[in-house]
């Protein structure tokens, strides 16, 4: 069996008193994208924000290589290796493209300018843009320069929350192209979205979450094709 890079073993978790996640498991392994899709309310972000140590992990536990990091904060989290994309104010509008990325840099200790020429080959749109403002950036190349930000330091696991939530078909289809080369760098994603359809096509797997459990899991090939998901959550736009 592969060991998985990370995962969620059981977690009871919420805000305050107030319980979200019941009895939540998922894993990432190695080399995989994974989807989280499900309806809105479903506990998907907060099933994100549970890694990152941003809410209360009352039972069960988040492993980083089956080491336990549960309840770690924040900061402690991404130095470990864990990048994550929030959905929205993910990148600095008032700084550079290249200062946005040497942001992200903080836990980088050597190589940021190795690193950056790594980025902008990934992200062509970026390097053209280096010197404007974050911004003047369309949605679309913002998304791309949040997950650039995310992987200026070594990432061992890229964690994404709606990455393409109102952005156009066209900009949509290049982040989904861009997850894909960042997989094939070696880091592996986890994706919560709303445009189911399109993030199980390009997933190993997939989690269906309602009301904080799981409520399906398989091949995001095997979720496409199953008539039950289908009618409940890929009914709407693709
Ligand atoms: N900071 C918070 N404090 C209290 N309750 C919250 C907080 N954030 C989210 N919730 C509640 O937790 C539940 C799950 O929210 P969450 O944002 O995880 O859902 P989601 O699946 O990401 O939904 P969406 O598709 O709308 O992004 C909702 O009932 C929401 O109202
Ligand atoms: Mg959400």
């Amino acid at each position: 069996m592969t060991n998985p890079i990370l995962s969620l073993n059981n977690l009871r978790a919420g805000y305050g008193q107030t319980e979200i996640l019941h009895d939540l498991s998922m894993h990432v392994n190695p080399n995989e994208i994974v989807a989280v899709i499900g309806p809105n309310g479903a506990g998907k972000s907060t099933a994100i924000k549970s890694v990152l140590g941003l809410l209360n992990i009352s039972e069960g536990e988040v492993q980083l290589h089956g080491k336990n990091i549960t309840n770690t904060p924040a900061a402690k989290v991404v130095e470990l290796g864990i990048s994550y994309v929030p959905q929205t104010n993910n990148v600095f509008v008032n700084l550079s493209v290249e200062e946005n990325l040497e942001m992200g840099a903080w836990t980088r200790p050597v190589g940021i300018p190795e690193r950056l020429d790594e980025m902008y080959a990934l992200f062509p749109d970026l390097a053209e843009k280096r010197n404007q403002t974050a911004g003047s950036l369309s949605g679309g190349q913002r998304q791309m320069l949040a997950m650039a930000k995310a992987l200026m330091v070594d990432a061992r696991i890229l964690l994404l929350d709606e990455p393409t939530a109102g952005l156009s078909p066209k900009y949509r289809g290049e982040i989904f192209g861009t997850i894909q080369k960042i997989k094939k760098t070696g880091v592996p994603i986890l994706i919560v979205e709303q445009n189911a359809k399109q993030a199980l096509a390009v997933s190993d797997r997939g989690y269906v979450l309602v009301d904080g459990a799981n409520r399906h899991t398989g091949k995001g090939s095997d979720l496409l094709a199953d008539r039950e998901i289908a009618s409940m959550f890929l009914g709407g736009g693709h």
